[in-house]
């Protein structure tokens, strides 16, 4: 790769979306990004790094009226929240902005409009499954049914989870709405296309270009030859979004203006800086000023990105990715993340067990430029962070600063004893600087710990702990430890990108700054300050805690409010025999439905194995129905029935919460069998 002076750098991360809080999987992405980027800035370029939230679509519109908020509260909420835990995590965003935004209107409609002009619309009525009660077009995640094959209840409208079959929504037996249980009809409706085939060519020379990585190229190389199809992009109202110029009550479809969220958070920024968008976005402008624009993605968003994007840009005389880098899927011990297992380790729950930089050097230590998925195994982080950060390179200081400060007055020796090791050190500055650039910081890392290791070696060999009890070796004693110091320095250099707040807290230590630019200076005869432990020894059981936090974080001890005075507020003693006259039962839910004219009530038929019941459950503001079918709960099986103005409720299902949107239903561990009795 030719090394330009002074680049001019764009990156972005993809959008999170706005509909809930974020997971280390989110992290895995924007760690990935941040180390990019601020190993770019360490090099002295220009490097903006801009995203946003995703704030449109269907669930988002859904979510907010679950929760009986406008969706610009839901998202306003949302966006707090994850501008919180980004930060918190160290991640340097220049700009973190919303889709929902003016900026974004503008150019969407711009781009949308530069397409209709080119004849790059097509327009023609579809029929698709409608919600009569909720006058609301279905997509088909929102469709369940019986399998047409096996007749399983609640299965999807693509594939019957049970046998495997897989058929179209209209195949299914008894279909419902998972949002009103209502029946769906089919209805027409006019929708908007952007015609992709006629991007073949231009799309065949992008993929052709060395801007993706080979696997991801022949992955949207097979998409290409299977033939392009003509994509939807318009939704119709009711829809959180953009509505479609002279198009009333047809909204672009999320994925459309997406993307164009980058430009859009970009623009904002651009506001409060002396920066030129254009030199950016606009293609002809681009090439003169010799930008460069990369965008971080999970690998199940590649065909958005590498074709539908490209296309967009490219027929609007916009500049395309200089490359797009794409990664794996996070997995936790070998396994997908799973919220019972409570490995589903959401942002804000690692922050409160741990400081950021364990996880942004267990990243780093397992990332390369590959679309492999990555595993976070605990017992590999909790090693990790011991053996390497601190028992290799916080080591180094701590072993070797007390007798700077006590013997030298802080001041570190004239000349290095040994600049062959310190030569070997910066000799490997080129091969860590090229790693971090090809995004392979798997291996900068293992060259910095290799590094760490021969200082540690130095240090054992020339034993300061002896030196420091000889009459007449002070000289001796301050030249090993400011080589030790000095390459700790070297170390810091190359691992800022990783540990910022470390490095920070290290030139404090040096009063140094220790960017990659720093390389050059040497510490010899300098001042330094008195050490301070930089980082602490992370134990196993603080792993434990975490998980059993995202477990418990489900199931605090609570009734939830089904009728407000049958929730448990004090706990009295109970004798055994009132505990025993409980019929505790494991139950399926095998329907869940809105309540008409019900603000909080869900209505769930409940299925004991031999008989069936009816409940009313306050859980509305917490579950869709849909998500609630097929799971198994807790139910009070011999609680008298009881009238209420909806229906009579046979009984009760034990949720945990501490209010009206915090409501954790409880759950037997896998194997539990509906009507088995809880003892
Ligand atoms: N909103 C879209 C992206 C629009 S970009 C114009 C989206 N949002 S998302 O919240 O589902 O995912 C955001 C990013 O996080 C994606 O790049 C996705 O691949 C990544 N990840 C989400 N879950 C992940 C893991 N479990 N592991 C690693 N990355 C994953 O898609
Ligand atoms: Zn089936």
């Amino acid at each position: 790769m030719s090394e330009k002076n002074h680049r001019r750098i764009l990156v972005t991360s993809a959008l999170p979306y706005a509909n809930g809080p974020l997971h280390l999987g989110h992290l895995l992405e924007h760690i990935q990004t941040d180390i990019w980027v601020r190993y770019q800035r360490s090099r002295g370029h220009e490097c903006h790094y801009v995203c946003a939230d995703d704030t449109h679509g269907t669930a988002i519109m859904l979510k907010a009226e679950q929760q009986q908020q406008t969706p610009e509260q839901l998202i306003a909420n949302v966006q707090a929240q994850h501008c919180n835990d980004f930060n918190d995590f160290l991640i340097s965003h220049d700009n973190y902005y919303s889709t929902h935004s003016e900026e974004n209107r503008y150019f969407s409609e711009q781009i949308y409009q530069q397409l209709h002009e080119q004849n790059l619309i097509a327009e023609r009525s579809i029929s698709q499954a409608f919600d009569p009660e909720k006058q609301l077009f279905l997509a088909d995640r929102y469709i369940k049914g019986k399998c047409p094959k096996c007749h399983a209840p609640d299965q999807y409208g693509d594939n019957c989870e049970v046998c495997g079959a897989t058929y179209a929504p209209t195949d299914l037996i008894d279909p419902f709405s998972t949002i009103s249980g209502a029946e769906p009809i089919t209805k027409e409706s006019v929708h908007y296309f952007f015609k992709l085939p006629e991007f073949h060519d231009f799309l065949t020379q992008w993929l052709s270009n060395d801007n993706l990585q080979p696997a991801v190229a022949n992955k949207l190389r097979e998409w290409l030859d299977a033939g392009l199809q003509e994509w939807d992009i318009s939704r119709d109202a009711p829809y959180f979004g953009f509505e479609i110029p002279n198009a009333p009550g047809k909204f672009f479809y999320v994925w459309l203006d997406a993307p164009i969220g980058y430009m859009a958070s970009f623009k904002h920024y651009c506001q409060s800086k002396p920066l030129n968008f254009d030199d950016f976005w606009d293609q002809q402008q681009a090439v003169e000023a010799g930008t460069e624009l990369f965008h971080f993605i999970g690998k199940d968003i590649i065909n958005f990105h590498g074709l539908f994007w490209p296309a967009m840009l490219n027929a609007s005389q916009l500049r395309l990715p200089t490359a797009i880098h794409a990664h794996g899927f996070l997995m936790v011990n070998g396994e997908k993340m799973s919220k019972s297992r409570g490995t589903f380790i959401m942002a804000r729950s690692y922050l409160t067990h741990f400081k950021p930089e364990y996880l942004r050097y267990f990243f780093a230590s397992k990332l390369s430029n590959g679309i492999d998925d990555i595993d976070l195994n605990l017992e590999d982080f909790v090693q990790k962070a011991n053996s390497d950060l601190i028992g290799k390179l916080v080591n180094i200081a701590s072993r070797c600063a007390g007798f700077i400060s006590k013997r030298f007055d802080n001041q570190l020796a004239q000349q290095l004893p040994n600049t062959e090791l310190q030569n070997a050190l910066l000799a490997e500055s080129s091969t860590v600087a090229d790693a971090y650039e090809q995004r392979d910081f798997a291996k900068a890392m293992r060259i910095v710990m290799s590094l760490a290791d021969r200082i540690n070696q130095y240090i054992d060999e020339q034993q300061p702990w002896v030196v420091a009890k000889q009459e007449g070796q002070d000289a001796d004693l301050q030249g090993i430890c400011s080589q030790a110091i000095s390459g700790f320095a070297i170390l810091i250099i190359y691992l800022k990108p990783v540990l910022p707040e470390l490095a920070e807290n290290a030139e404090k230590f040096l009063a140094t700054s220790l960017d990659w630019t720093d390389l050059d200076k040497s510490l010899c005869g300098s001042t330094i300050n008195p050490f301070k432990p930089l980082l602490k020894r992370i134990e196993i059981a603080q792993v434990e805690k975490m998980l059993a936090s995202n477990t418990e974080e489900k199931a605090p001890a609570k009734v939830a409010k089904q009728q407000p005075e049958e929730a448990a507020k004090s706990s009295t003693e109970i004798s055994f025999e009132d505990f025993a006259k409980v019929d505790l039962r494991v139950a399926l839910i095998t329907r869940a439905e809105q309540v008409d004219g019900a603000d909080k009530l869900l209505k769930l038929t409940l299925d004991l194995g031999d008989q069936s019941r009816t409940v009313f459950s306050g859980i509305k503001s917490a579950y869709q129905p849909s998500d609630l079918e097929g799971k198994l709960t807790v139910m009070i099986a011999n609680l008298k029935p009881r009238k209420m103005r909806f229906g009579i409720s046979e009984g009760m299902v034990l949720a945990a919460g501490s209010g009206d949107n915090e409501i954790y239903l409880l759950e037997p561990d896998a194997g539990a069998k509906p009507g088995m009795q809880i003892k």
